[in-house]
């Protein structure tokens, strides 16, 4: 394989003819040198290819190099002399491997709009910005699963396609595979679902969760990170209709335990991508939200701060006049309340716990007040709710019962109920927003721009 663009510039200058492959960001001209600059996406930098126009290249070859044709340039990386950059590539050949007519290019030298840029999902990472959304994302990625294998976690794989609903919200989108026009019926004249391709009505995922607590009662501590599927009508910048959840579940733990394990899995991230993401992250630090390491510096040293509820809604109410939505003791925190603990009362990460029984999922489990349960979410500056994740139920009389109050049925989460039956133990989890997450590193106002091609109501393109 030949070395990256990122190699080559760390590179000391010598004679050694290298060879570097990439796409010309842009082109510049004098009489007697062209300079191209050569992107591979391994870093923000491009190389600086230097070509002699009178001894290597003729002109059908100069004129045909533009903004986006790919190219292999061979030549050793020298001293530069120019001001920005401290090695360059003197070129002895460069081959056009594929031409970018400059005309129709959609990406033009000028600086585009990040909505423009939406719409050409298909050629943003060539960017900048989408170039280094998509490096950070592969880092969080990676220290995802570093950070679970060095503490002797399980990867789990937990199906996509499900006949249960996790969370018990209806949010799920229906797979099937009957004709829309002509769909077998009952003889009540509902849609017969036995005749569908599952023999049964099913589903994306909303979560991996319960299947996860499967392999947790087996594995003791195992983490999911997969695609999960909402179909909730929400069109706003922290929103998708497909997101990546990682979701940890331990086994013999407490939501004591979860906590700890939350903050530290987060400050685990953080840190990866300022140690790994130097560059890129000066990059937002200095273009997309000022000052974002110093932040993420500072979040990483210091302990979140923990908030039941109960205490977190006295201290809303005390501002109640400035939000747009009421708060009082029953109601979930909207975006501007979780908004509002983190940046102006704490001005830190906030873990918020133990929230009414009625806004929260049938799994979560019951304290002895009988009014509350053993949930937490993690909120940040910004954003609001990074993690959520609970105590679950263990204890299959009260888990029957939240079923029914929610009005779901137990016969159907059969299974989920053997794991109480069947060598029962206190677990806890959490699932976080994988996307929330590379959104809160980079600072990047809209969650449609740190995944590839977002999907949302009204939006399935690519
Ligand atoms: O709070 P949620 O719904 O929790 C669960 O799904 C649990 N089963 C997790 C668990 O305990 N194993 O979702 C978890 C996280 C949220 O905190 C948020 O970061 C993210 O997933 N999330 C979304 N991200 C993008 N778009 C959406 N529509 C999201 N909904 C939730
Ligand atoms: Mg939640």
């Amino acid at each position: 394989m030949n070395e990256r663009i990122s190699a080559l510039l760390k590179r000391e200058p010598s004679q050694e003819v290298v060879q570097a492959e990439g796409w010309v960001r842009t082109k510049r001209d004098s009489k007697t040198v062209c300079f191209l600059e050569v992107n591979d996406g391994s870093c923000l930098k491009g190389l600086q290819v230097v070509i002699d126009k009178e001894q290597f290249a003729n002109d059908a070859l100069l004129d045909s190099l533009s903004t986006g044709s790919s190219v292999i340039c061979k030549g050793p990386i020298v001293e530069s002399s120019g001001g920005s950059q401290r090695v360059e590539m003197a070129s002895l050949d460069v081959k056009l491997i594929g031409d970018c007519p400059t005309d129709s290019y959609p990406l033009q030298k000028k600086r585009h709009t990040i909505e423009y840029l939406r719409e050409i999902a298909h050629l943003r990472p060539r960017t900048n910005m989408f170039g280094a959304v998509t490096r950070v994302r592969n880092t969080l990625s990676y220290a995802v699963h570093q950070y679970f294998q060095e503490n002797g976690f399980v990867y789990v794989n937990t199906p996509i396609i499900s006949s249960s609903d996790a969370e018990g919200a209806g949010q799920q989108f229906l797979v099937t595979t009957l004709d829309p026009k002509n769909p077998p019926l009952t003889k009540d004249g509902n849609v017969d679902y036995s005749k569908d391709f599952f023999g049964k009505k099913s589903f994306l995922t909303v979560s991996g969760q319960l299947e996860g607590e499967a392999y947790a009662m087996a594995m003791k501590n195992i983490y999911t990170f997969g695609p999960t599927f909402r179909a909730e009508n929400s069109n706003t910048k922290r929103h998708l209709s497909e997101f990546w959840m990682v979701e940890p579940e331990m086994a013999f733990c407490n939501n004591d335990g979860n906590m700890e394990i939350a903050e530290s899995f987060l400050k685990y991230l953080f840190k990866a991508v300022l140690e790994n993401c130097e560059e890129d992250m000066a990059f937002f630090s200095k273009f997309v939200e000022k000052g974002m390491e110093e932040t993420l510096r500072s979040i990483v040293d210091t302990p979140f701060v923990r908030l039941p509820y109960t205490e977190a809604v006295k201290e809303l109410e005390k501002h109640a006049s400035k939000f747009s939505f009421p708060v009082s003791w029953g109601s979930d925190l909207q975006s501007e309340h979780e908004k509002f603990l983190t940046e102006v009362v704490f001005k830190s990460p906030v873990i918020v716990t133990d929230y009414p029984k009625d806004i929260k999922a049938f799994y979560m489990k019951l304290n002895d007040d009988g009014k509350t349960v053993r949930g937490m979410d993690v909120l940040v500056p910004r954003l609001g709710e990074i993690i959520g994740g609970s105590e679950r139920e263990a204890n299959i009389d009260i888990l029957t019962s939240r079923m029914l109050e929610m009005n779901l049925n137990p016969e159907e989460y059969w299974w989920y109920l053997d794991l109480r039956r069947f060598g029962s133990v206190p677990h806890a989890g959490f699932g976080l927003g994988f996307e929330r997450a590379v959104q809160y590193v980079t600072g990047m106002g809209n969650i449609r721009d740190v995944i590839p091609f977002p999907r949302a109501p009204r939006l399935a393109d690519f």
